[in-house]
């Protein structure tokens, strides 16, 4: 799947501008900065296919990216950004609602939380979103480089409790770092049986 080349497809900014939904999709949600565009340029073995930024907020469009004969890669604009102007966040988060709930071909979520910080309230929202969705979602930790063994297996038990109470969590969390490569063979083979 991965070893054609992933291509960028489109940047979408409202539901009309959405591909057909004639193959598989998976999406990566995240709060700003967690790390989804870093994810998907490890995953791809691409340096900068989906931008990769300091400025939190920088990928403010759905981005759609294929694969040769495999499913779209949907990399969503990061939630929880609180400087950004209201009136944007606002319309983001009826972009992300009505894509998340209105996707008929969507597979599956990658909900990707930062290994330092586990899972907040704003990241609540979302798993609750997708529970009412009905679109399972699977955890991708991110940046575990940044945090000691044991620190890991504390966010690995607070994640596991808070995944407790969504019916629409895969039980399975996904740890990876995208800066050393860990973890991401693994989330590859998860996406090639998704069909
Ligand atoms: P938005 O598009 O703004 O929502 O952000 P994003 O979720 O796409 O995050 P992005 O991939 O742009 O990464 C944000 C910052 O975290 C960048 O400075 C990355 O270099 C850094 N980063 C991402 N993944 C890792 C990782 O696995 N380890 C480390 N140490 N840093 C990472
Ligand atoms: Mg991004």
């Amino acid at each position: 799947l991965f070893a054609a080349p992933v291509e960028f497809l489109k940047g979408v900014v409202a539901m009309n501008g959405l591909p057909p939904s004639d193959r598989v999709e998976i999406c990566f949600a995240g709060r700003s900065n967690v790390g989804k565009s870093s994810l998907i340029n490890a995953l791809t073995n691409r340096k900068n296919l989906a931008r990769a930024s300091n400025t939190p907020g920088r990928t403010q469009e759905i981005n759609f990216f294929t694969t040769q004969g495999g499913p779209y890669l949907v990399d969503l604009p990061g939630y929880g950004f609180a400087e950004a102007p209201v009136n944007i966040v606002k319309k983001w988060q009826e972009l992300l609602k009505a894509y998340l709930s209105g996707r008929v071909n969507l597979r599956r979520a990658f909900v990707l939380i930062d290994a330092r910080h586990g899972v907040k309230k704003v990241d609540e929202e979302i798993l609750s979103l997708l529970d009412r969705s009905a679109v399972t979602f699977q955890v991708v930790m991110t940046k575990v480089d940044k945090i000691s063994k044991a620190e890991r297996e504390k966010v690995i038990a607070q994640v596991k409790g808070a995944l407790a109470k969504h019916p629409a969590a895969h039980p399975e969390i996904v740890v990876t770092s995208s800066e050393k490569g860990e973890g991401i063979e693994t989330l590859r083979a998860i996406i090639a049986t998704l069909e």
